[in-house]
């Protein structure tokens, strides 16, 4: 067997270990997925959405909602038959074989790292947000990266002509991006009463924001309603605009749901369970995010919105209700970060798997002999989220992580279909309902976001972040897999 048929097999992953005990239920469920799910996408890029699309922003977040809830529901159909760590990477190796399997794993480090970025860069936002309201006004240059400043001291030569536009550093999404690592090294997992206590802050913010804009509704500010139209042309300044374009963007508000996935071994009832839990919170994710949305564009102009990287807070300052602006800003600084713990804890956990299989060097991911966490390896993509976030704008680390996450999704779907067809009669605890259709709608939604909606930049980077990794996995992981060490064993 070579590196493109070799796959693991599914009776080996589905013994795996010592089961949990399954405690579990829907509602644990939808807590654990909204709020894995509610996030940056929601509370920032809302703004910067509306920017590429005007009013129809929320038929972008309808178009994501209902790819999501394909990509989710083979997440579960996949979760119950592998019940172990690594989600698609994992998938994608008992499904679709090495090769595939590493290009989805490499995929999904840079989903999370970049990803954990951007929710850093929009908890900056807030904070900046919240000290202007309470009269700190931070200077443009210790809250802005080097490529969005806008006030910054100028660099000389080939770094001021445009690649980085001066010599900035976006502060809180640094100290933010270290604090996530430090506790991570020291062995924070969110918890299940801390996960439920942030939803609900979460929640109760947007309804109230909600509640506030939805009494300022003006009709008039949905005309026109898409004056970008609904695919993704380019404009004279070069940049993807129009209903597909926005959703590209804002598809990063819907991920997340995979930690519901994960828990899928401990359920009490998984078929009714994993099926309620994991199409209910995209549902109801699906529904707040269209209310917000709906709101907020209700309430201010799609422009006025447009620039800010707190829209939500903006909206209702605009609107003079500064205490309520307030406990917004609040409520993304207190409740954001657990995110980043979730994307962060995420990307060690891929890379930990992919390492455990030979396919990275196991050193990368040793323990800490104290501890048990993977400290050089957490300070390695704590370096990297760190720096993202100094520099970078939000739109494009979104995008960015949006090009893992499609690529993942399109695995995960790929496999349901291919193991439907390879092994129709192995039991299955979730049956995905119209299994192949629902898969085939979620590949046709991905592929179609990935190659219209995403811009050339960010298509562009995807290639050359896994042309590299390909390099990396034939010079090390194509010998020293531990597939191919025992299949070389057996032959
Ligand atoms: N869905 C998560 C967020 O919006 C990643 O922050």
């Amino acid at each position: 067997m070579n590196f493109i048929t070799r796959r693991k097999s599914i009776d080996t992953l589905s013994e795996g270990g010592h089961r949990l005990t399954p405690s579990l239920s829907w509602p644990h469920l939808i807590a654990l997925g909204v709020g894995a799910i509610v996030g940056t996408g929601i509370y920032t890029l809302t703004g910067i959405g509306a920017g590429l699309a005007g009013p129809a922003v929320i038929l972008s977040f309808a178009l994501c909602g209902v790819i999501c809830a394909c990509a989710a529901l083979c997440y579960a159909e996949m979760s119950t038959l592998m019940p172990v760590a690594g989600s698609a990477y994992t998938y994608s190796y008992a499904a679709l074989g090495e090769l595939v399997a590493w290009i989805i794993g490499w995929s999904l480090v840079l989903e999370y790292t970049v990803a954990a970025a951007a929710v850093a860069v929009g908890w900056s936002a807030h904070v900046s947000a919240f000290l202007v309201a309470a009269g700190i006004t931070l200077p443009d240059v210790l809250s802005h990266g080097a490529l969005v400043c806008r006030h910054g001291l100028p660099l000389p030569g080939a770094f001021g002509n445009g690649l980085f536009a001066c010599a900035a550093i976006d502060l809180p999404a640094v100290a933010i991006g270290a604090i996530v690592t430090a506790l991570l090294i020291i062995g924070t997992r969110e918890s299940a009463t801390v996960n439920l206590i942030l939803v609900a802050i979460k929640l109760v913010a947007l309804v109230l924001f909600v509640a506030i804009a939805s009494t300022h509704f003006d009709t008039a500010r949905f005309h026109p309603f898409a004056p970008y139209g609904f695919g993704a042309g380019i404009g004279p300044d070069g940049v993807k605009r129009g209903v597909l374009a926005a959703a590209a963007l804002i598809f990063f508000a819907f991920y997340g749901f995979d930690a519901v996935s994960t828990a899928a071994e401990e359920t009490k009832n998984p078929a009714r369970d994993l099926s309620i839990g994991i199409v209910g919170s995209m549902v109801i994710c699906t529904a707040i995010y269209i209310a917000v949305a709906a709101a907020a564009l209700g309430a201010a102009s799609w422009r006025e919105i447009s620039s800010t990287g707190a829209p939500l807070v903006h909206v209702l300052e605009l609107l003079r209700h500064p205490v309520s602006a307030q406990l917004v800003a609040a409520a993304a600084i207190v409740a954001l970060p657990t995110v980043i713990l979730v994307l962060m804890y995420g990307q060690s956990r891929i890379w930990f798997v992919m390492a455990r299989d030979g396919l990275l060097p196991e050193r990368l991911a040793a323990l800490h002999k104290t501890r048990g966490t993977p400290v050089a390896m957490t300070l390695f993509a704590g370096f990297w989220v760190i720096f993202l976030a100094a520099t970078l704008p939000l739109d494009k680390i979104a995008l960015l992580a949006n090009a893992g996450t499609l690529a993942a999704f399109i695995a995960v779907a790929l496999s349901l279909i291919v193991l439907r067809l390879r092994e129709p009669a192995r039991p299955r605890v979730f049956r995905a309902p119209l299994g192949i259709v629902v898969a085939f709608l979620c590949i046709a939604g991905c592929v179609y976001l990935f190659l219209n909606g995403l811009p050339q930049f960010t298509q562009a980077w995807f290639v050359i972040w896994n042309a590299g990794g390909l390099v990396l996995y034939f010079l090390y992981g194509v010998r020293r897999s531990r597939l191919a060490l025992a299949t070389a064993a057996a032959e």
